[in-house]
C-alpha cells in the first residue's frame, strides 16, 4: 500500500513529505520511497510559531490560528506529493502526520506538567484530501510515563540494525539526536537520546550576523576559526550534564539562548561565531557518545542524517572528534539525509495502521511499549458497501 509522512521540524526549513510503498510491518517492514520533497513553509508562519515558542505575549488566539493554518500547509504538501508521485488520494492508506512541535515539556517543571503539543489540524488534512490521518504520535508515550521523544528509533531498528555491529544513528536537524543500536539485535537494549543542539544556534546565528538561513555547506565555520573561550563556555550548558533519558528543543537552544550568546560574545568576527557554533554542535555529539555510550559500547559506525549532514564542517569537525569510529552520512548508504525522518513516520503510522506498539521504551523512558497515533478517518471515503475503506 502507498502512505505520505509528513515531518516538519525544529529548524522552521520545511515541510518534509514522503510517499512510500510500504508492506508487511513490524520486523517485516519493506519500505520504498517514490517521491520525497520538501515544502517551504510560509515566512509568516514560521513567525508565528517562534513568537508562540517565545511565549512573551498572549498567544491563545494565535495558537488556535495556527493549528487550522499549518493543517491547511501540510494538506498542501499531501496534494503536491500524491501528485508528484502520480498517484491520487484513494490510492493512500493513510497520512502520517507528526505534525509542529509548538512546545515540548519532558519533565515536570514548576507548576507544568510533562507535556507536548505538535500542531496542524488532521481534521484539515483529512478533509482536504479525503484521506485518514494518523497524528498527535508523541502524546501517547507521553500517557505511558515517557517523554513522548525521540520517536525515530523504531524504524531505525528496523531499517538500519545489522548483525555485530553496535552503530549510532545521528540526525542533525535543529535538535541533534542519537539512536543506539546494538550489534547483537537486542531491541529492549536500544535507547536514544538528544545530544544537544544541531543547527538550531547556527542557522540563528547566520540570521542575525548573515541575514542567511544556514550556512550552506559549512562554508562559513570553514572560513572561521574557533573560539575556545566562546567554545568552553558553550560546554558549561547544563543539558550537556544531565542523565539519561533526557530531550531538549527550542526552549533550550532557540532564538532567545543564541541571542545571550552573540550578545556575550559579540566582539568575534562572525566566521569564528559561525566556527564555534559549528563545533560546539560536533562536540556535544562527541562528549555525548563518550559519555553515554562508548563506555558501553565499542562503535563501528555512525550515520548522519538531517539537513547537517550536508554541512562539511560539521563533517570534518565529527571526524576528528571521533577519529576511531566511521562516520557516514545517509547519502553514503544510498538514502536520503532529509527525507529520514518523514520516512519514519510513515513506519510509525503503519504500526498504528496494524495496531501494534511502535515506541521504544530505553529511548523515551515510557513504563511500556504502547500503540502511538491517533485516527482521524477519511471524512467522505466510503467503498460500495457504505463502509470506510481505511478500516
Ligand atoms: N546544504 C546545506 N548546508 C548546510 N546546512 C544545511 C543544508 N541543508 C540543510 N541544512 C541544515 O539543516 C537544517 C534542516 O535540517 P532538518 O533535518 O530538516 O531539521 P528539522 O528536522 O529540525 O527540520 C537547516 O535549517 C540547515 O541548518
Ligand atoms: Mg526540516
Amino acid at each position: 500500500m502507498y502512505a505520505v509522512g509528513l515531518m516538519s521540524g525544529t529548524s522552521l526549513d520545511g515541510i518534509d513529505a514522503v510517499l512510500c510503498e510500504v508492506h508487511g510491518h513490524s520486523t517485516n517492514t519493506k519500505v520504498k520511497v517514490i517521491a520525497f520533497e520538501t515544502f517551504s513553509l510560509d515566512e509568516e508562519i514560521k513567525d508565528e510559531i517562534k513568537k508562540v515558542v517565545r511565549n512573551d505575549s498572549p498567544v491563545t488566539d494565535l495558537i488556535t490560528s495556527l493549528n487550522f493554518k499549518l493543517g491547511y500547509e501540510f494538506s498542501k504538501a499531501v496534494k503536491n506529493i500524491i501528485q508528484k508521485a502520480g498517484l491520487k488520494s484513494e490510492d493512500i492508506a493513510f497520512v502520517a502526520s507528526h505534525g509542529q512541535t509548538l512546545y515540548h515539556l519532558p519533565k515536570d517543571k514548576g507548576n507544568l506538567v510533562r507535556s507536548t503539543l505538535q500542531m496542524g489540524e488532521p481534521a484539515i488534512i483529512a478533509y482536504e484530501n479525503d484521506v485518514a490521518v494518523i497524528s498527535n504520535f508523541r502524546v501517547m508515550d507521553v500517557a505511558a510515563g515517557g517523554e513522548g521523544a525521540p520517536l525515530v528509533p523504531f524504524s531505525e531498528i528496523i531499517l538500519y540494525g545489522e548483525e555485530g555491529k553496535n552503530i549510532a544513528l545521528q540526525n542533525i536537524g535543529g535538535i541533534g539526536n542519537v539512536t543506539l543500536l546494538p550489534g547483537n539485535q537486542d531491541s529492549s537494549l536500544v535507547f536514544a537520546f538528544d545530544t544537544g543542539p544541531g543547527n538550531m544556534m547556527i542557522d540563528e546565528a547566520m540570521k542575525v550576523l548573515y541575514g542567511k538561513n544556514y550556512d550552506e555547506g559549512g562554508k562559513t565555520a570553514l572560513s572561521g576559526t574557533v573560539n575556545e573561550e566562546m567554545l568552553k563556555f558553550l560546554l558549561s550548558h547544563p543539558y550537556l550534564e544531565m542523565k539519561l533519558p533526557k530531550s531538549t528543543g527550542r526552549e533550550d537552544f532557540g532564538e532567545v539562548y543564541t541571542n545571550e550568546i552573540l550578545n556575550k560574545f559579540n566582539e568575534l568576527k562572525h566566521e569564528d561565531i559561525i566556527a564555534t557554533l559549528t563545533m560546539f554542535t560536533a562536540q556535544t555529539i562527541n562528549e555525548s557518545y563518550r559519555r553515554f555510550i562508548m563506555d558501553k559500547y565499542a562503535l563501528s559506525k555512525v550515520i548522519i542524517g538531517g539537513g547537517g549532514a550536508h554541512n562539511m564542517a560539521l563533517l570534518t569537525n565529527l571526524r576528528e572528534l571521533l577519529p576511531e569510529v566511521q562516520v557516514l552520512t545517509q547519502e553514503d548508504l544510498g538514502m536520503s539525509s532529509d527525507a529520514k525522518e518523514a520516512v519514519a513516520f510513515v513506519v510509525l503510522g503503519n504500526e498504528t495502521y496494524h495496531r501494534s506498539f511502535s515506541n521504544v521504551p530505553g529511548a523515551t523512558g515510557a513504563k511500556e511499549q504502547v500503540i502511538l497515533g491517533s485516527i482521524t478517518l477519511a471524512p467522505r471515503r466510503f467503498d460500495q458497501k457504505g463502509e470506510n475503506k481505511w478500516l
